[in-house]
Formats: structure tokens, C-alpha cells, sequence
């Protein structure tokens, strides 16, 4: 076994989540990306556990939303020094069954560690509202209150910051939560719901399901009436099912979803920062992000220039297990991932782009591909249309800026953008009119506790992070006193 003392300490057995009745259990296995080690073998839980954990959620619902926010706060809090004291262990759980370097592991707990913080202090300022009445005999005013039990289901690629993401505000505001983590990384969620048990929580506030297949989970959190919201991060495919699985009971929904980021340099860019940028927006977690460069558009006086540098820096990028010091890429999450990525460079090279490094699977076992970088690409091409979910580098060449827009707009997502700029008045325009929930400027990374994370058109609705963060588990009461 690869963990550590307190690292088993940290991880919750089938036991600890109350199932120690329930022998006739199926299991499932969860492996490593990058050896096919086994690492755990966890309990298949099925429907009936699933609805009684609902129910549970519904009684500690009540008494929880009662309880004063700064109570609610202190254990949020609690919840976050135990993150943060257990970071070395938890990072090395999460790389095991991720397979991201242990530095890019720690750096995501470090984040989730941030969102419990940040809701912890939220908890304290749900404000309500009031409004002049239009006569002298009423009062008008708003209060906010949670909207009830939270069906949370996360991805493999962040598998720490996207439960705390979810679960921190919906537990911060009062709700309580039915978390289904990513069959293929559920361990790190394990130990992070054993943490917040630690921390305080009240049974039943913060539920772990744990399965092999999340559609059967999927849409009973839908359809269950007791549930009453939906937070979901994953695919669009999935997300368009669960909304459709919603709209039966107009259950309120937060998705998360695909998509195709555009990466646009201007000739009058940094070029050196533009590089960086692109670094971390294409290869950060292997390209395994929502939010990575999956086009990188460059204008024509910037170029070859850009292509060479970002060539020469990818070069270096060292792939292998994540627990490797000096690894910067791990392995894509399966099989079926090299598969995809394979057939986009095939694509792209049959109809006539070029292959700068890369291209191919990296090694003999496991499941890692070559950093990849490819010119010469245009919109027909699978690499610039097609989410392509890894460290493949696709650069497409432009030259005015009207021109880039309409090629940025033009896809079915609308999750993050980044370009780089220093004319003001041209990076007012291109802000204004790129069609995206975050636009990065003069930057590679934007993800934090501290703002609003979220997409426009097809990769979702709602907002995770700072203030709007909480909005999503609240529901608006309007109080009208008459008769005064
Ligand atoms: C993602 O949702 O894929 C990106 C998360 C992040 O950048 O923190």
C-alpha cells in the first residue's frame, strides 16, 4: 500500500460511512493512471443506501439552517486547518489516483483549503434587503434562506477543489450535501468528508456516495423530490441529461461544463509572458482542464516567433508518474483519452498541419502522451473544434482582430478565454466582445476562491467562488408587511 500512517488514518474505511451493515455490498476497484496499481477497493453503493442517505440529509437539514452562522463557520474553519494540516498526505492520495504531479496536487488542496476558508467567512454575511415601500401602511423586505439538501456530483480532474467548491457554500449558507465524487478518483473526496467529520459537522449534514457508475446516481438526485438543487461539473453531454432529468420537478441547477477555450496573442503582446501564459493554460494538469487553451490563436507579426519559443519551452516539459520530482506531465486520466488525442493530431496532420514536437503516446505503459505542439492548424481540423482534453497545442494563425473574434466566438462553449495585449483600447474591445464567463488578460491562470467562476451559452449556468459562490444554494424570500 502507498500510504502513509496518518494518510490511512485520514481515509475513511466503508465503516466509518455507517455501511458496516451492509456486507452484501458489490466493491469497485480504483486504480492508478499511471501504474494500474490498485490502491482501494470501495463499496458500491446502491439506490436504497442512497435513499436513505437522502432522507438522513433532509432531518440534519433543519437543524443545521437553524444553528447561528458563526457556529457554521467555526466548523467550516475547523474543516480548513485540517485540509491544510493534512495537505502532504492528501496531495500524495490525490496523485496516486490522479496521476498530476505532487506539486500541482498540493497547490489544488491548498486552493480547496480556500474555498472552506472563504465560505467560512461568507457564512457571516448573508445579507438580506429591504425596499421602500410604495405605501405608508407596508414594509418591504428580502430574506435569504438555503435552499435545502444539495445533490453534488464532481469530476476526476480536479478531485479535491471541485467538492470543496460545491460542498463549502452549500454547507456555509445552511444546506446539507449528497456528494458523488468521480468513481475514478474517489479517494481524496473520502478524505476530505472524514476531515470534515472530524471538524464537526453534524451527522447527516455532509453525505458520501460512493458508486461505480454515476448515472443511477445521477438521476435520482434528480428526480428525488427531497433533493432540491443540483450542482454538477462535468461534461455538457452529462450536464444536458441531468438538466433534462431535472426539468420533471423545475429542480434547480448549476452546471459546470465543456470548453474550448480560445488563447489569443496580438503582435503587440509580451511575447515571453505570452508564453508563460500559454504554458499554464495548455499544460497545467496535462491539459486535463475545463478551462485549457484548446485553440491558441497568434497574429501573423508574432508568429513564428511565438511557434518556436512555445516549441522549444514544451520540449522540456518532463512526462511520468506524478510522484516523480520534475514531472510536469502526468498521465491522461484512461485509455480512451489517448485515443481521442491520438486522432486529433492524426486529423490535424492529414489535412495539412504541421507537427512541431509531440504527437504520440509517451512510453510503454500507462496511459501518458507527448507534449504536443502543432501549427499550421485551421477551424476544419478535430484539434480546433473538438474539446480536446490534454497536452496538445493546436496554433492557429490570424490576422485582424475582428477576424479572431468571430473564429473565438465560434463554437458551442463559452467557459474561459485569455488573450494577450497592451494596446488599451483594443483589449476594452476584445474584453468586451469575446463571448466567455472569465476572460484571463495578460494572464494564463484565473481560477480562484475569490471570484465568480463559471460559462456563458452551452458550458453552463451558475457561478462558483466569491460572493455569487453562495447565491447559488440561497433562495429569495420577499416579506411584505401590510396593516402597520
Ligand atoms: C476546471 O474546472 O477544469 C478548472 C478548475 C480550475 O482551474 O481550478
Amino acid at each position: 500500500m502507498i500510504f502513509t500512517t496518518s494518510l490511512t488514518n485520514c481515509l475513511s474505511t466503508p465503516d466509518a460511512l455507517g455501511f458496516v451493515n451492509a456486507p452484501s455490498l458489490a466493491t469497485f476497484d480504483v486504480r492508478s493512471p499511471s501504474t494500474g496499481l490498485l490502491l482501494a477497493s470501495l463499496p458500491d453503493m446502491d439506490l436504497g443506501i442512497l435513499r436513505a442517505t437522502i432522507d438522513k440529509a433532509a432531518v440534519a437539514q433543519k437543524e443545521w439552517a437553524g444553528r447561528p452562522a458563526a457556529e457554521r463557520s467555526d466548523i467550516m474553519r475547523r474543516w480548513c486547518n485540517l485540509i491544510i494540516a493534512q495537505v502532504h498526505d492528501l496531495s500524495a492520495v490525490l496523485t496516486a489516483e490522479m496521476g498530476k504531479p505532487l506539486p500541482e496536487s498540493r497547490s489544488e488542496l491548498l486552493h480547496a483549503a480556500a474555498y472552506v476558508e472563504w465560505y467560512a467567512e461568507e457564512a457571516k454575511r448573508i445579507y438580506g434587503e429591504t425596499f421602500p415601500a410604495p405605501s405608508r401602511d407596508k414594509r418591504m423586505l428580502v430574506i435569504k434562506q438555503p435552499i435545502g439538501v444539495v445533490g453534488a456530483i464532481t469530476p476526476w480532474n480536479f478531485p479535491a477543489s471541485m467538492v470543496a467548491r460545491k460542498v463549502a457554500p452549500a454547507l456555509a449558507v445552511g444546506c446539507s450535501v449528497v456528494l458523488k465524487p468521480a468513481e475514478q478518483t474517489p479517494l481524496v473526496a473520502l478524505a476530505l468528508h472524514t476531515l470534515a467529520q472530524r471538524a464537526g459537522f453534524p451527522d447527516g449534514v455532509f453525505n458520501l456516495i460512493l458508486a461505480a457508475k454515476g448515472n443511477a446516481v445521477g438521476k435520482e438526485l434528480c428526480t428525488n423530490t427531497k433533493v432540491r438543487k443540483i450542482s454538477f461539473t462535468g461534461s455538457t453531454e452529462v450536464g444536458r441529461l441531468l438538466m433534462r432529468q431535472c426539468a420533471e420537478h423545475i429542480k434547480k441547477i448549476s452546471l459546470e461544463l465543456g470548453g474550448s477555450a480560445p488563447f489569443i496573442v496580438f503582435d503587440d503582446a509580451d511575447l515571453d509572458a505570452a508564453i508563460e501564459g500559454a504554458m499554464q493554460a495548455k499544460f497545467r494538469n496535462a491539459g486535463q482542464t475545463c478551462v485549457s487553451a484548446n485553440r491558441i490563436y497568434i497574429q501573423d507579426g508574432i508568429y513564428d516567433r511565438f511557434a518556436e519559443k512555445l516549441t522549444e519551452k514544451v520540449r522540456k516539459l518532463s512526462v511520468g508518474d506524478g510522484v516523480t520530482p520534475g514531472v510536469a506531465i502526468g498521465p491522461m486520466i484512461d485509455a480512451r483519452s489517448i485515443k481521442k488525442l491520438k486522432s486529433h493530431v492524426d486529423d490535424a496532420i492529414t489535412k495539412g498541419a504541421r507537427l512541431l514536437c509531440g504527437g504520440n503516446r509517451h512510453g510503454k505503459s500507462g496511459t501518458f502522451f507527448e507534449p504536443t505542439v502543432i501549427s499550421n492548424v485551421r477551424r476544419d481540423m478535430l484539434v480546433a473544434c473538438d474539446e480536446t482534453f490534454g497536452p496538445v497545442a493546436p496554433l492557429i494563425r490570424f490576422s485582424t482582430v475582428e477576424d479572431v473574434i468571430e473564429q473565438a466566438n465560434d463554437t458551442i462553449y463559452g467557459l474561459a478565454a485569455y488573450f494577450y495585449a497592451n494596446d488599451l483600447k483594443k483589449v476594452w474591445h476584445v474584453a468586451e466582445a469575446l463571448e466567455y464567463g472569465m476572460v484571463g488578460i495578460n494572464t494564463g491562470r484565473m481560477s480562484s476562491e475569490a471570484a465568480p467562476f463559471g460559462g456563458m451559452k452551452q458550458s453552463g449556468m451558475g457561478r462558483e467562488g466569491s460572493r455569487h459562490g453562495a447565491d447559488d444554494y440561497l433562495e429569495m424570500k420577499y416579506l411584505c408587511f401590510g396593516n402597520l
